[in-house]
């Protein structure tokens, strides 16, 4: 596995390369949820790309940057065990982002909901960093997860727009045996947080339920999800949705698939799931 800290001397390691190439973006720090990505990719591709970096323009000045765990070596070491051809790591943010920077990718509409909205200018980040490193890597396959269903719909529509001839799959959300979507942020919390943090799938475990019983009616499954958080002190929901597939508009009846997601406040900690209805559904 060749791993490249420099930009400039990426483009020799990919040219390197057998097409076609799958790329598996994350920001380190990996759990079974990045890795099964890279499984995904390994099994389709003739050769596979990770890149490891915490995009400084995706973390409001509030939020977690300096904060966010790293630990490149083990990350390399397990990326490695997975068959990965080839790692970009850019050791300093001047890189991707030099001095005057400043060229945006703004996929409107979408990214003002949901994440959005509690986040205001983090998906331009997002899909900013995205299109650099899909130009960099130039890739023919990319892999997302649902646990992150904003962002791959938000990847989904940056494909289409601009044109980039990748195909997108997505893979499905890696849990904790208790049913917590795997994060690298559920570093921060402590036990008793830890303890608190499967209620999120529970409140969509809950809401499927009530689906397969018949329930249609948008303000009851949120309701259903508000009233199990209320029971936990150390849960303080930030949004709590029930949207439609395309528009992530909050939807008043489930007619067709819909996407059940909450963010949810433990301690300091911000944890984010989702479910698709009908139960078994893809995002797309
Ligand atoms: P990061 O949070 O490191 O996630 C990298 C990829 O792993 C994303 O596609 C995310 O959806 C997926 N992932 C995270 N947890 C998962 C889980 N429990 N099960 C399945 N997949 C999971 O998402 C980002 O980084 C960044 O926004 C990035 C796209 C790299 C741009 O900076």
């Amino acid at each position: 596995m060749k791993v490249i800290t420099s930009l400039g001397d990426f483009p020799a390691a990919r040219g390197a390369l057998t097409s076609p190439v799958g790329f598996v973006p994350t920001m380190g720090y990996l759990h079974e949820g990045h890795l099964s990505l890279a499984r995904m990719a390994r099994e389709s591709c003739a050769a596979v790309i990770a890149s490891i970096f915490v995009n400084p323009t995706q973390f409001a000045p509030t939020e977690d940057l300096a904060a966010y765990p790293r630990d490149l070596d083990r990350d390399l070491e397990l990326l490695e065990a997975e068959g990965v051809d080839l790692v970009l790591a850019p050791s300093d943010n001047g890189a991707l982002y030099p001095p005057g920077y400043d060229t945006w990718v703004d996929v409107a509409g979408l990214t003002h909901r949901l994440e959005g909205a509690s986040r205001p200018t983090h998906f331009r980040g997002v899909a900013t960093v995205v299109a650099k490193l899909f130009n960099i890597v130039q890739p023919q396959h990319a892999y997302f997860g649902q646990k992150d269903a904003q962002q791959a719909l938000v990847i989904r529509r940056l494909i289409r727009d601009l044109n980039f001839p990748i195909a997108l799959h997505l893979g499905p959300t890696i849990r904790e045996a208790d049913g917590l979507a795997m994060s690298s942020r559920n570093a921060y919390l402590t036990p008793e947080q830890r303890g608190a943090a499967p209620i999120l799938r529970r409140c969509l475990d809950h809401v499927e339920r009530l689906y397969a019983e018949g329930e249609r009616d948008g303000d009851v499954l949120r309701r259903a999800m508000g009233e199990i958080l209320d029971a936990e002190p150390l849960a303080l929901p930030d949004y709590i949705s029930v949207a439609d597939l395309e528009s992530l508009e909050e939807i008043a009846s489930v007619t067709g698939k819909a996407l059940v997601s909450l963010a949810v406040r433990v301690g300091k900690t911000r944890l984010i799931d989702n479910t698709i209805l009908p139960p078994g559904s893809g995002l797309f």
